[in-house]
Parts: C-alpha cells; sequence; structure tokens
C-alpha cells in the first residue's frame, strides 16, 4: 500500500469552491426529501427548534472536526486517522468512513434515480393527477419496476461517476459551481409560488409555531440523527473535503457557511413544501411518500404546476447528485491514498461496486418487496445501519478522537495556522470533548433501553 499523492489526489482551486462543494456534500436528498417530511410527522415548529439546536451545539462542531483532521493530514479517513494515531485502533474509525459512503451510495443512488425519473416524467406530462391516492399509486407502480428503477439508478450513478472521475476541481468543484446556484435559484422560485397560494399562511403557522408538548426524548433523537445525515458528518465526506483544502484558506468561517447555507436550505424546503400541501388542503403527515406522491398531486392541482413540477425535481435530482458525488468520493480517496490507484480505476471501480451492491436496494419496493428479514427490506436495513448506527458513532469517535486524543491543542493549532486567533477554541474544546460524545451516547443508550 502507497501514500500516493499528487495529481490523482486533487486541490480545490478557490475557497467558494471548497465552500460550495460541501454545501453541495450536506445540502442533498436529507434536506429536500427527508425534512419536511419528519418536520410533518414530528409537530412542525417545535422539531425544528430542536433541529437547530443539534446543528450549532452537536453538528457545527464535529464538522470543524473533520475539516481540520483532513487538513492537517492531507489524506482521506483511513490515511488521516493512521498518521494521526499510528498505533490502536484509531485507524478503524476510517475504515468505518470508507464502508458507511460504501452503504449509503448505494441506496441513496436508488433514490437519485427516482428523482431523474420523475423529470423525464414531469417534462412527458405523465405527473398529473386528481388526487394524492392517485399520484400514490403511480408513485408504488413506478418503483416496484425493476428495469425503470435500475435504469435510472444506473444513470444516477453514472453521472456521479462521471463528475468524480474528472477529479477534485475538474469535476466536483465545476459541478458544484454551477449546480449549487441554480439548486437556490430553483428553490427562491418555488418558494414564490407555494407561499402566493391561497391558505399558504396556514402551512407557514404550522411550520413555525413551535408546540413545545410535542418535544419527546424520541423527537430529539431524530432530530440530532437528521442533523448528522444532513451535514454529512460522521462517515469522513468533511474530512475528504477538507484534505483537498490548502493551508491558507480560513477553516472556521468555512465551517459556519457551510452550516448555515445546509440549515437555510432545509428550512427553506420546509417553506415550499407545508405553504402548498396546507393550501391543498392536504395532510403534512405523509411520510416518506410526501414529496414523491402528494407534492406531485399537489403541482397537478395548482396554476403552472407542470413547470413547478420539472423544477421541483431538477431541485431534488441537484441536490441528489452534489451529495452523492461526495459519498463516491470518500471511497475514491480510499483507493487513491492507500492503495495507490490511479483516479480513473478508483472511480469507476468504486462507482461499479456500488452500483452493483445497490441493486437490491432498488428491488426492495417490488421483486424483492417481500424479502423481509425482522420485517425490514433490504434498502431498510442498509439505510438503518448506516443512518442510525455508523454516521452517529462515526460522529461520535471522531469528537472523542479530536478532543481526547489528538487533542484540541492541536487540532487549534492547525485551525490558527493562517489565520487570526481563533476566539470560540475554549467553547468549541468544550462541545467537542464533553457535549458531542455525551449527547450521541444518550441517544444510543436510549435507543437501546
Ligand atoms: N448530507 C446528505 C443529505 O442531506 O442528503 C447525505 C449525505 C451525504 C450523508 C454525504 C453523508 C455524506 F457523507
Amino acid at each position: 500500500m502507497s501514500q500516493a499523492n499528487g495529481n490523482s489526489r486533487g486541490f480545490w482551486a478557490s475557497r467558494m469552491g471548497f465552500v460550495l462543494a460541501a454545501s453541495g456534500s450536506a445540502v442533498g436528498l436529507g434536506n429536500v426529501w427527508k425534512f419536511p417530511y419528519i418536520v410533518g410527522e414530528n409537530g412542525g415548529g417545535a422539531f425544528v427548534l430542536v433541529y437547530l439546536v443539534c446543528i450549532f451545539v452537536i453538528g457545527l462542531p464535529i464538522m470543524l472536526a473533520e475539516f481540520t483532521l483532513g487538513r492537517k493530514t492531507q489524506l482521506s479517513p483511513v490515511g488521516a486517522f493512521r498518521t494521526l494515531a499510528p498505533k490502536g485502533p484509531w485507524v478503524g474509525v476510517g475504515y468505518m468512513g470508507v464502508l458507511c459512503g460504501f452503504l449509503i451510495l448505494s441506496f441513496y443512488g436508488v433514490v437519485g434515480g427516482w428523482t431523474l425519473a420523475y423529470i423525464v416524467k414531469s417534462l412527458t406530462q405523465a405527473i398529473n393527477f386528481a388526487s394524492p391516492k392517485e399520484a400514490g399509486a403511480f408513485f408504488g407502480s413506478f418503483i416496484s419496476n425493476t428495469g425503470e428503477v435500475t435504469f435510472y439508478h444506473a444513470l444516477f450513478m453514472a453521472l456521479c461517476v462521471g463528475i468524480v472521475y474528472k477529479g477534485v476541481h475538474g469535476g466536483i468543484e465545476k459541478a458544484c459551481d454551477v449546480l449549487m446556484p441554480t439548486l437556490v435559484i430553483f428553490l427562491l422560485l418555488l418558494m414564490g409560488r407555494a407561499l402566493t397560494l391561497p391558505g399558504a399562511m396556514e402551512g407557514v403557522r404550522f411550520y413555525l409555531l413551535p408546540d413545545f408538548g410535542k418535544i419527546t426524548p424520541n423527537v430529539v433523537l431524530i432530530a440530532m440523527g437528521q442533523a448528522f445525515f444532513s451535514l454529512s458528518l460522521g462517515m469522513g465526506a468533511m474530512l475528504t473535503y477538507g484534505s483537498y483544502l490548502p493551508e491558507k484558506e480560513n477553516l472556521t468561517s468555512s465551517t459556519v457557511y457551510v452550516v448555515l447555507f445546509d440549515t437555510f436550505i432545509a428550512l427553506m424546503m420546509g417553506m415550499v413544501v407545508f405553504p402548498a400541501v396546507f393550501a391543498m388542503g392536504l395532510e403534512p403527515m405523509e411520510g416518506p411518500g410526501l414529496v414523491f406522491s402528494v407534492l406531485p398531486a399537489v403541482f397537478s392541482s395548482m396554476p403552472l404546476g407542470g413547470l413547478v413540477s420539472v423544477i421541483f425535481f431538477v431541485l431534488l435530482a441537484i441536490a441528489a447528485l452534489t451529495s452523492g458525488i461526495s459519498l463516491l468520493e470518500v471511497v475514491v480517496s480510499w483507493f487513491i491514498d492507500q492503495w495507490g490507484w490511479n483516479r480513473s480505476k478508483a472511480v469507476l471501480f468504486s462507482g461499479g461496486i456500488i452500483f452493483a451492491f445497490g441493486v437490491p436496494s432498488g428491488l426492495s419496493f417490488g421483486l424483492l418487496a417481500d424479502a423481509k428479514l425482522m420485517g425490514m427490506t433490504f434498502f431498510d436495513h442498509v439505510d438503518n445501519i448506516a443512518s442510525n448506527y455508523l454516521l452517529p458513532l462515526g460522529g461520535m469517535l471522531t469528537a472523542i478522537f479530536v478532543g481526547w486524543v489528538w487533542g484540541p491543542k492541536a487540532a487549534q493549532a492547525e485551525i490558527e495556522k493562517h489565520e487570526t486567533e481563533f476566539h470560540w477554541a475554549a467553547v468549541w474544546a468544550f462541545l467537542i470533548r464533553y457535549v458531542s460524545p455525551a449527547a450521541v451516547a444518550c441517544v444510543f443508550l436510549a435507543k437501546f433501553i
């Protein structure tokens, strides 16, 4: 195994490019698809408040820790942990990250494929329904169609492979430079449309007025898991992106930008979904089908609905794509850094096996729908293991590593390398040493008890 660096590794050409790419990783299906339905299921405004606390108290400090580890070592997770702690089990956290990237992309690519299919279906006017029930039946029959689902899944993976193949600057950075501003413009257009529908304010009220009676321990657990997933933390994606940074970049302000970007997009997405759903007299408690079955019905019944539908699914696909490439990059950079492979070989091989492993997830709603283990499909298991266990565990171990093994002082020295003093160093050290690990530990305890 070699520590090959050089051209295959890559670099960010500008700070803006880095912030957009890291925001692209963070802003994904988690914001556009998951966040609105989780808010809907867990009581609206109260959940949003708990989520925000998790983002800033647990997520933000861990993101800074990941960026710092990456930039210090200029390596992806396995190499980073091995370099800073050559002896001992810490390198395992790096391997866990690679495994997690592999697992998440395997099912994320399936949902990414659905978004591509829905763009095509919106363009061909197939998305036109009289009721959410009809839209739901259409969605159900689509996701159970083996050929179609596998085709779009493959297409989504091919797009990820195509971008990552071109490298960090030439592929990922250039794609995000265009895709992220497009996403923001599309989101603003959608918000304008949703908020001007008659009856929209009912949805805004549900979304923003907190009812504190709704905050239960379970709501806190869900909010924290969502914070990790949404910020792409706990599997070394942000660590990997940080490893392509030159020393002169300011890590603390970049972290704040990425966290704010991700949070605003999620909050704005709620401002699209809830006003639209309430204006059409529908219920927001639809669960995972909210975006694929309730919204198309909403679009069908509103003026300019066909256009809105195309815009919405393009936005969803962009969000999925810029996150998908970061998941793929974690696996690819492991082959490049640790195995000395060149980028093209690493990308084609990783993309291929992740797609193959994802096929059963794609078939989990059709051909393999009845092949359940403990009541859950293949898709559910992979999602559950990666999102609910590996991500929080990885986040907790990263916090413990930086807080207690590598040490906040060493991290602070890296953060302050080329910038002015890190004023929040003491607060950050406290959060990373005590608050983040304890919070995740509580979640696990609560889950098992
Ligand atoms: N943050 C992405 C989302 O919100 O959809 C998902 C994700 C991407 C998780 C990359 C983890 C990751 F490394």
